[in-house]
């Protein structure tokens, strides 16, 4: 004779019974949801600045592109483009370089959108 079985003994599955194909759903679900990553233009490249770059600098290098800089941390210019369309943020917050009106300084940006790019 065997014993009964307790509620603790039983196996639990998740509601929706198949808990394989709940959380295939989730996943697929999850992945339609995920951003596309911002694409930098930029001498006829068009380059998708993912996650993995701290700044928009870091991405064009990546990408094997030739862009000035200096000191790497928004106090020099160096890295200074015309940006023709398209919004970055600084995350640092704002550089201690000049920037004059359609311009950004690579080394410590990253686009939120879309955007295009002039080097010097
Ligand atoms: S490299 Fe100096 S401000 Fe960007």
């Amino acid at each position: 004779m065997s014993k009964p079985e307790t509620p603790c003994q039983r196996e639990v599955k998740p509601p929706g019974a198949g808990g394989q194909q709940h959380g295939e759903k989730r996943q697929v679900q999850a992945q339609a949801e995920k951003p596309k990553a911002p694409v930098i233009s930029v001498e006829g490249k068009n380059i998708a600045c993912t996650g993995q770059y701290p700044s928009i600098l870091e991405c064009l290098e990546g990408a094997d592109v030739e862009v000035h800089y200096h000191c790497r941390d928004g106090f020099c210019g160096a890295c200074r483009v015309i940006l023709h369309r398209g919004q970055v943020i600084y995350p640092q917050g704002e550089p201690l370089a000049f920037v004059g009106e359609g311009e950004i300084l690579t080394c410590c940006s990253l686009p939120v959108t879309d955007i295009q790019i002039e080097l010097d």
